[in-house]
């Protein structure tokens, strides 16, 4: 807590600072403190609706297949993740197996923090570990048949999970391959940016072209270079700024799943880190897919 306060009551020089020894911390706490910001865990653990507490779980998911409730990762021992060993922890987060052996569904973005290094797994896990527990009873998931039932998703993962660990494109420079970590293991931009299958999975021919289908049926945009359809015009200076103040270069605000995704996390990277997804991202191929409710 006092960290937090801390960094809130900073000036705007001594964030900076502060992220950049964060983010090459040798003390796991202070390394693992940015990574869950780079992945994006506390928006999703936290009913800010209705006031949880931090990573306590409970905020409502509304997915086509039902209503999922986001667990307690607090690390109190009867309700939380306090009883989980490092190992344990691991596998939910990169396998998406609970101690239990149950699959966890996707909507917990696993299949993206597959790639994460086993070294950031465990600083994320040393910081989870290091707050204070809460104790708040997990809600079950309101599902509809026969996504109820957590074995059908043996099937999801056969077809769709890829465990492959993040490797380096030795062709490119630290850089753009910083950013490719970041964008796939972490921030995983492409779990609302890309259009899913039927069954649910990323339909990578897509990979980013944006679809209707967002969280919360939310338009999520085009962000492949493609000049006509995506963000083909914006500079590298226009996204690494639109991740740090929510702002795009026509001065309008980004809002919903986007504005949470700065507001939590991707505002506190530090200028190097967005820098390196902003090229990565503006690399990729350009995809032609106008992104638009149907008529
Ligand atoms: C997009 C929302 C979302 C994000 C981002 C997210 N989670 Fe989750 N997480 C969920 C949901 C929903 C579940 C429940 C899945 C289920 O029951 O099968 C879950 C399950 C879990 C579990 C299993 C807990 C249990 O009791 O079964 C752990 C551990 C976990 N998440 C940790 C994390 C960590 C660490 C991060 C960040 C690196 C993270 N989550 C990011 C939504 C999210
Ligand atoms: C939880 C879902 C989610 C995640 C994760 C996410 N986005 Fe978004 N993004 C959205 C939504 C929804 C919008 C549309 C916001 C709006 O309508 O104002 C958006 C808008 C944008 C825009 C504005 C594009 C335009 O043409 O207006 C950019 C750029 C962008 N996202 C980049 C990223 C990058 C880069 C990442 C990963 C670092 C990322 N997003 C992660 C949901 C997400």
């Amino acid at each position: 807590m006092r960290r937090f306060f801390s960094v809130v009551v900073s000036a705007a020089v001594c964030v900076a600072a502060e992220q950049a020894l964060a983010r090459n911390s040798t003390d796991p706490v202070a390394r693992g403190q940015y990574l869950v910001r780079a992945a994006g865990c506390v928006g999703c653990h936290t009913d800010t609706k209705g006031k949880g507490g931090a990573f306590a779980g409970g905020r409502a998911f509304k997915t086509p297949f039902g209503t999922f409730f986001s667990p307690n990762i607090t690390p109190d021992e009867e309700t939380g993740i306090g009883s989980w060993s490092a190992a344990e922890f691991d596998r939910a987060v990169r396998r998406g197996i609970r101690p239990d052996g149950a699959h966890l569904y996707p909507v917990f973005p696993y299949a993206s923090y597959a790639a994460m290094k086993p070294d950031d797994v465990e600083a994320i896990r040393a910081y989870l570990f290091s707050l204070a527990p809460v104790r708040r009873v997990n809600k079950a998931h309101d599902l509809s048949f026969p996504f109820s039932w957590r074995f059908t998703l043996f099937g999801w993962k056969w077809l769709y999970f890829d465990d492959t660990p993040f490797a380096p494109d030795p062709a490119r420079n630290d850089e753009w391959n910083r950013g490719a970590y970041l964008t796939r293991a972490m921030a995983h931009c492409g779990e609302c940016h890309t259009p899913r299958t039927a069954m649910g999975g990323l339909d990578l021919a897509k990979d980013m072209a944006g679809t209707v289908d967002g969280p919360d049926g939310e338009l999520v945009p085009n962000i492949t270079p493609d000049p006509a359809t995506g963000i083909g015009d914006w500079t590298v200076e226009d996204l690494a700024g639109l991740m740090k103040t929510g702002l795009k270069p026509d001065f309008d605000n980004v809002q919903g799943a986007m504005d949470e995704a700065i507001t939590f996390g991707l505002k506190y990277l530090s200028d190097a880190d967005l820098r390196a997804i902003s090229v990565y991202i503006l690399s990729l191929p350009p995809i032609k897919n106008k992104v638009e409710r149907p008529k």
